[in-house]
């Protein structure tokens, strides 16, 4: 099994020579007294040809095929431009086996028509295909980026346990039964979170990890079971001087892997604005169909709706969508749909058209407010005007969900641009419906904003934390926060969150024993790796740039896990299961 070259290495300077190649065969062709074959590895596609004398030992070789070839490197009659290696071929002057193929359940080919069940169940196969390789060479240059660019900055790696308590990043945990200790239970790691505040406790000033980490929740395209995170964590910076190195990380990262050089600094929106401007915390700004204020034009108004909202201290706000009033009854009854299922208790549609607005709400306008929304929008012929309104937070909600949906439509989300953005001064606390009390809206060691203390005893909604998060394309790539090294005041914040001192003793006790100890000023963030691959590989899901992911339904296709264990092992982990 000699190899001088790998495919795709091969160019016209190499006419003349003698190689040894090693691949499969992703492709036959007979041409009478000649086989072209093309040899594939994970660096690219040669073509070989064989003369008659090896006709009858190529009858039996088939697609997939593993090939050793030897053989004189040819300048092609016909180049082929859609290969590096279109220019020449070689000519096979010997060849063995190394090993047979079934045929594959799948095909080996960027295109595919096969569903991502199958291509799950047989994944090794499926990260044979070209594109998927490109996607994972990806992931491994963006790694190797981000490494290089901490080592480089005095960042340590350090490992964190995998079996250890439950964090506090919110989700479910997956739990893991001890066998030594019955009826106790290793959580598996939703982050690094608490271990990296210690290792600042214990002085390492910077820290990063390549973690694991796990969370039992419903699975999305930008969500999965196990998933991985860039986490990082320093001592004395300020939150500027962490989004500055960040900023610097991130560039070189785009000019490592893409080519791109991104602009610094990137666009800061406070999440206020975030949510004004753009209805999502997480905003997509490739594009434009900002969300406009209305609420002054309809203080007056005698349309029931905006006049509830109105003495209800709500928020009326709009989209306009040019050139979009083509649209039919059934679209619109669609992104009423989307508007409801994002919260709004109904969306308003106006055509412009003759100088005027239509649509069934336009009987409700005054001339004044409608010619206030012509000059304030600026609104031209066949323009839309979608508005909601509700409590300022569902009228965001729903119209940047609206805003989303009607760009994806229209192809306004180009994958090859790339805007980063960050969104800073976020709310602590938010108030749970569900709970009836207020949550950590990051968690419960974030920083709040020193000059919104005094509000942690009078108005804790407004309270603003020193906490960040990094977008990308509307996607949240990371977040972070400075967090609380004053033992008083994080012993307030638990208090406020409704821990009593038994659950802060079960739950962070070692924690919050760790920062009697001259703990530092400290703060960080972690990356979804995943998230950051999806979006540089221009891939519609992370599953796509992970190697073996869970599919939707949180189960491998191809191992088929999780599967029941048997009655030993059970009875070993001193566990019974119940049937519902
Ligand atoms: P957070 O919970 O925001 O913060 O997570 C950080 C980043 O991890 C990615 N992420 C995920 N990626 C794939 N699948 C998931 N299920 C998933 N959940 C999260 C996201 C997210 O931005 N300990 C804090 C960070 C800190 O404060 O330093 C934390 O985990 O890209």
């Amino acid at each position: 099994m000699k190899r001088t070259h790998k495919n795709g290495e091969l160019r016209i300077e190499n006419v003349n020579e003698h190689v040894d190649l090693i691949g499969w065969v992703a492709k036959k062709r007979n041409f009478g007294q000649l086989v072209f074959i093309d040899l594939r590895d994970r660096w690219g596609i040669c073509q070989l040809v064989f003369g008659e004398q090896f006709a009858d030992r190529l009858k039996e070789v088939k697609n997939e095929y593993l090939l050793s070839v030897s053989g004189t490197v040819c300048k092609r009659q016909a180049a082929n431009p859609d290969l590096k290696t279109g220019e020449i071929e070689v000519k096979v002057d010997d060849f063995s086996i190394i090993n047979t193929a079934k045929t594959t359940p799948i095909i080996i080919a960027d295109e595919t028509d096969a569903l991502e069940d199958t291509r799950l169940q047989y994944r090794y196969l499926d990260l044979r295909r070209p594109v998927m390789q490109q996607k994972l060479l990806m992931r491994h240059q963006i790694t190797k980026s981000m490494r290089e660019y901490l080592d480089n900055h005095d960042f340590v790696e350090i490992e964190t346990p995998m079996l250890g308590k439950s964090t506090p990043e919110g989700a479910r945990d997956y739990l893991v039964p001890s066998r030594v200790h019955p009826g106790s239970f290793y959580a598996l790691p939703q982050s690094p979170q608490l271990y990296k505040q210690l290792l600042m406790i214990s002085g390492f000033e910077r820290y990063y990890q390549f973690a694991r980490c796990f969370r039992d929740e419903d699975l999305r395209a930008d969500r999965q079971t196990d998933f991985t995170q860039v986490d990082i964590e320093t001592s004395f910076l300020s939150q500027d001087e962490i989004i500055d190195f960040t900023e610097e990380m991130l560039v070189k990262l785009m000019k490592d892997v893409k080519g791109i050089d991104v602009p610094r600094p990137f666009l800061r929106l406070t999440y206020k604005e975030a949510m004004n401007r753009f209805g999502s915390d997480k905003p997509d700004n490739r594009f434009g169909m900002e969300l406009q204020e209305l609420t002054p034009i309809f203080t007056d108004s005698q349309f029931q709706v905006f006049k509830n909202c109105i003495e209800s201290n709500g928020s009326i706000k709009g989209i306009v969508v040019n050139d979009f009033a083509h649209i039919t009854r059934k679209e619109i009854d669609k992104w009423t749909e989307l508007a409801k299922k994002n919260g709004a208790k109904g969306l308003v549609t106006l055509k412009a058209k003759d100088g005027t607005l239509t649509g069934s709400a336009a009987k409700f306008l005054s001339e004044k407010e409608i010619n206030d929304l012509y000059s304030q929008l600026n609104l031209k012929e066949n323009d839309v005007l979608f508005i909601v309104s509700d409590k300022w937070n569902k009228t965001c909600n729903a119209l940047g969900a609206l805003r989303n949906g009607i760009a994806s439509e229209l192809g306004l989300k180009h994958k090859d641009e790339f805007s980063y953005l960050w969104v800073v001064d976020f709310p602590m606390f938010d108030w749970s419906e569900e709970e009836q009390r207020w949550v950590a809206c990051h968690h419960p060691f974030t920083q709040p904003k020193e000059e919104d203390i005094p509000l942690l005893d009078t108005d804790l909604g407004s309270v603003r934390s020193n906490a960040y998060d990094i977008i990308l394309n509307g996607y949240e790539l990371g977040g972070g926060s400075l967090r609380i090294y004053d033992n008083e005041l994080q012993t307030k914040i638990f208090e406020l969150l409704g821990l009593s001192d038994e659950d802060i003793r079960t739950k962070f006790g070692f924690f919050v024993d760790a920062f009697q100890y001259g703990t530092p000023p400290h703060g960080g963030l972690a990356f979804g790796l995943d998230r950051i691959a999806m979006i540089l590989t221009e891939s519609d899901s992370i599953r796509d740039d992970i190697a073996v992911p869970k599919n939707a339904n949180a189960k491998c296709p191809m191992s088929k896990a999780p599967t029941p264990v048997d009655n030993k092992q059970l009875k070993d982990l001193h566990i019974q299961i119940i049937k519902d």
